[in-house]
């Protein structure tokens, strides 16, 4: 039985404020592209989903006289590390399980290595599914971030995955007990 749904995370005022700052149809195709991985690789694919959804919620913009400023961005980026802080804290408000909070807030933090000075990374299964799932859905000069989706089809969007997910668990479960 999962504790928090995508849904109570779509709605929560902090998702809103900062998914939708980084690019909440970047965070959905995301999301849809985690759910596949994880069965790939065999992970969950509600902490895959999740980590997948708030990956990027540390965004912040450089610009420089109204242009995005790279060389800036290159320099000051810390996303990853913002990201992972205010999924945590997000999730532990909503009342997941803390063990879980932290996978995913792990998730968040290794799904870049491009703040790292060495950028190399080693990951498990959940990060790289992560990682994987935001490579797929990028667009050159990080259009993926300005897409845009309607809240009513967002909503949709996500209602349908917490669907899948909750089918796909279940299942799993099932198959345990046999
Ligand atoms: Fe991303």
């Amino acid at each position: 039985m999962r504790k928090v749904t995508l849904m109570q995370i779509y709605q929560h005022p902090i998702t809103q404020k900062y998914v939708k700052r980084s690019g909440l149809a970047h965070a959905i195709s995301t999301s849809y592209h985690a759910f596949e991985l994880a069965k790939q690789y065999q992970v969950d694919p509600d902490l895959a989903v999740k980590a997948a959804f708030l990956h990027d919620m540390g965004h912040y913009e450089w610009y420089r006289d109204g242009e995005w400023d790279f060389d800036s961005y290159k320099a000051n980026d810390i996303h990853a590390i913002k990201g992972a802080e205010r999924a945590h804290k997000l999730l532990v408000r909503l009342g997941e399980d803390p063990v879980t909070a932290k996978e995913i807030a792990l998730a968040v933090l290794l799904h870049t290595d491009s703040y790292l000075p060495e950028q190399t990374v080693y990951r498990n299964s959940l990060q790289e599914v992560v990682a994987l799932a935001d490579e797929k859905d990028e667009e050159p000069n990080g259009n993926h971030h300005y897409r845009q989706i309607t809240d009513e089809l967002a909503a949709k969007k996500i209602g349908d995955l917490d669907l899948r997910i909750e089918k796909s668990v279940s299942s799993e479960s099932l198959q345990n007990t046999r």
